[in-house]
């Protein structure tokens, strides 16, 4: 006989449905552990949307996987054909293991994430999203499971080691944007810097953001972050992190831009040490749970937050302090187009969760946001696939031309100027050009190259060819670059010799067309130096934080590569501080 079961389990990717049971009749008492024979259906998030698989059991092993669906670039096929290859035979749930350079972290979790889902169910066992919760209490509940967020988190344990802290995540997984971030965590004046004989000062960094912001900034938040900074890179690299390696970003005057060994991305490595530090520290972390509201008191303090399960009931979660930590809405593009019109048509960098959510609980609370219009666009996207080139690209030592092989810009200028020169070429595009020196000397490279996203020529010419575009002027284009870069000085775009480490002559060639897509939402909640939420009038509302790119006023105009990430680390820590102190008086 055949059953049929639906079982719904809303959230994110928290649903699973069995379709069939086992073709011995036994499954609605199936043994743990044991897989039940029939079809069985797991939904699980990846790198651009869900995907739905359908994996069937025979004999207690898996014998088929099937993507029934998914929205991840083709680039991504590979890996998704090994996982898919890998569970088959399987008897239990798979092991997650990914790394940072494959460039398919996120679709091998998200993927491997529907699986389990699916075979959980065949096993009968409940998953974490099914988990249903009920009104609880708390001391500090964190919303958002992003680098801000698990920072706060770790730095309030630390501060308080007795502190019931619950993490909300709206997401099937954790890591929000970070997961995505690549270049790497400004900070000036670091061990790390004196150790590689860099230069720096605060001062310095002070000045590069201001004038980076164009001076919109807000000066007591950029004073604030900068002398933060250093003591962030040692706290982090106290809980394990590796930023031994310091890189060049745009509109920075020197290098600054703490990454892993060799350059690798820092998204995936800092989540993975942000979670490994929360698991130490016995956090609880609720994925597919999504704040709806907040929760405020008669006096205007805010007092929790009211939730959805993952199956849709609702809970009140009451805490003695709220610290927000949702990102910003580079997600939401009516909200982007309705602040900045001219945004229209452009692609997004951000993942599905960054929809400013946040924005909406402020109407009742008075909850005052700033620079809200002020949104950056990043201007070496790969907009097919909505993958972000990173600028480390450029501070290595890439060049931009357009679609006649010229260049037509200083490519280390701040992004507001480079996307608006690339936008004024043909076809709004241009190519990022490099060779087999620069592709060495940066690992993040790697992970593009893992996603197929070079083109490659044994000679300039060849790569010319590769791409359609003139191969002599590139040749012309290249030579001359390289001349000046001997001599260090840039005679057509002003390119200082720091901002041209290499020439570029060792072959293979590669370029990768790029876009300018939006990449960061630079304004938000209105906050002061403690994180604390402010009202219109600028006084604090009792018992709420927020940090990371929900809030807004520190990047100004625009912000420079490199303090994105500091800016979640740096204001995430103080947050869990300033939050976990606040309780203790
Ligand atoms: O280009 C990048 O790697 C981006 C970094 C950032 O936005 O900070």
């Amino acid at each position: 006989m055949k059953k049929i079961l639906l079982m719904a389990m809303a959230a994110l990717m928290a649903t699973f449905t069995l379709i069939s049971c086992s073709k011995d009749d036994s499954p609605m008492n199936p043994t743990e552990q044991v897989l039940n024979d029939g079809e069985w259906t797991g939904n699980g998030e990846g790198r651009s949307g869900s995907f739905i698989v359908k994996v069937i059991v025979e004999s207690h092993q898996v014998t088929k996987v099937t993507v029934v669906s998914q929205s991840e670039s083709i680039f991504a096929q590979d890996a998704i054909n090994s996982i898919v290859a890998s569970a088959v035979g399987k008897t239990d749930v798979m092991s997650v293991e990914v790394d940072g350079v494959t460039g398919a972290t996120l679709t091998s979790t998200g993927l491997i994430d529907a699986i389990n889902m699916a075979l959980y169910a065949a096993m009968g066992k409940p998953v974490d999203g099914e988990k249903t919760y009920k009104d609880d209490t708390c001391d500090i509940v964190i919303i958002g499971a992003g680098g801000a967020g698990l920072s706060a988190a770790v730095a309030a344990a630390e501060t308080d080691g007795n502190l019931k802290i619950i993490v909300l995540e709206k997401q099937g997984i954790i890591g929000g944007n970070t997961n995505n971030s690549t270049g790497g965590i400004n900070a000036a004046e670091t061990d790390i810097q004196k150790g590689l004989g860099i230069e720096d000062s605060k001062k310095l960094f002070y000045d590069d953001t201001m004038s980076g912001g164009k001076y919109e900034n807000i000066p007591a938040l950029v004073e604030n972050f900068v002398e933060h900074a250093p003591v962030t890179i040692s706290w982090l690299t106290g809980l394990g992190a590796d930023l031994s390696d310091v890189g060049l970003m745009g509109g920075s005057s020197v290098k600054r831009t703490h990454r892993p060994k060799g350059g690798t991305a820092i998204g995936p490595h800092l989540m993975k040490i942000l979670k490994d530090a929360t698991s130490n520290k016995n956090i609880e972390i609720r994925t597919s749970n999504k704040v709806t509201d907040l929760l405020s008191a008669v006096d205007g303090s805010v007092k929790g937050v009211k939730v959805q399960n993952a199956n849709g009931s609702s809970y009140n979660l009451t805490s003695k302090a709220v610290i927000i930590a949702t990102g910003g809405f580079g997600a939401n593009l009516d909200m982007v187009t309705s602040l900045q019109p001219s945004l229209r048509g452009f692609a997004t960098l951000n993942h599905p969760g960054a929809t400013g959510d946040a924005f909406d609980w402020m109407k009742a609370i008075g909850g005052a946001t700033v620079q809200m219009a002020n949104i950056q666009i990043h201007p070496t996207a790969e907009v097919t696939n909505h993958i972000l080139i990173t600028e480390a690209v450029r501070g290595n030592g890439a060049i931009l031309v357009n679609h006649e092989s010229n260049r037509f810009c200083n490519e280390m200028n701040t992004r507001d100027v480079v996307s608006a020169a690339i936008l004024d070429q043909t076809r709004g595009e241009a190519f990022l050009i490099f060779d087999q020196g620069v592709r060495k000397s940066l690992a993040a490279i790697e992970t593009y190259a893992n996603q197929h996203l070079l083109s490659e020529g044994a000679t300039v010419a060849e790569l010319a060819d590769a791409v359609g575009i003139p191969a002599e002027t590139l040749s012309e284009t290249i030579n001359r670059y390289n001349a000046q870069q001997k001599v260090g000085a840039d005679e057509d775009f002003g390119r200082s010799a720091t901002e041209m480490p290499v020439a570029l002559e060792t072959a293979p060639y590669y370029a990768v067309r790029v876009t300018p897509a939006i990449h960061h939402t630079m304004g938000g909640l209105s906050v002061n130096t403690d994180t604390q939420v402010l009202k219109a009038d600028g006084t604090p509302i009792p018992r709420l934080y927020a940090a990371g790119e929900v809030t807004g006023g520190l990047h100004g105009a625009n912000r420079l590569g490199g303090n994105g990430v500091a800016d979640i680390v740096v204001n995430g820590r103080l947050a869990g501080i300033a939050a976990s102190k606040k309780l203790k008086q």
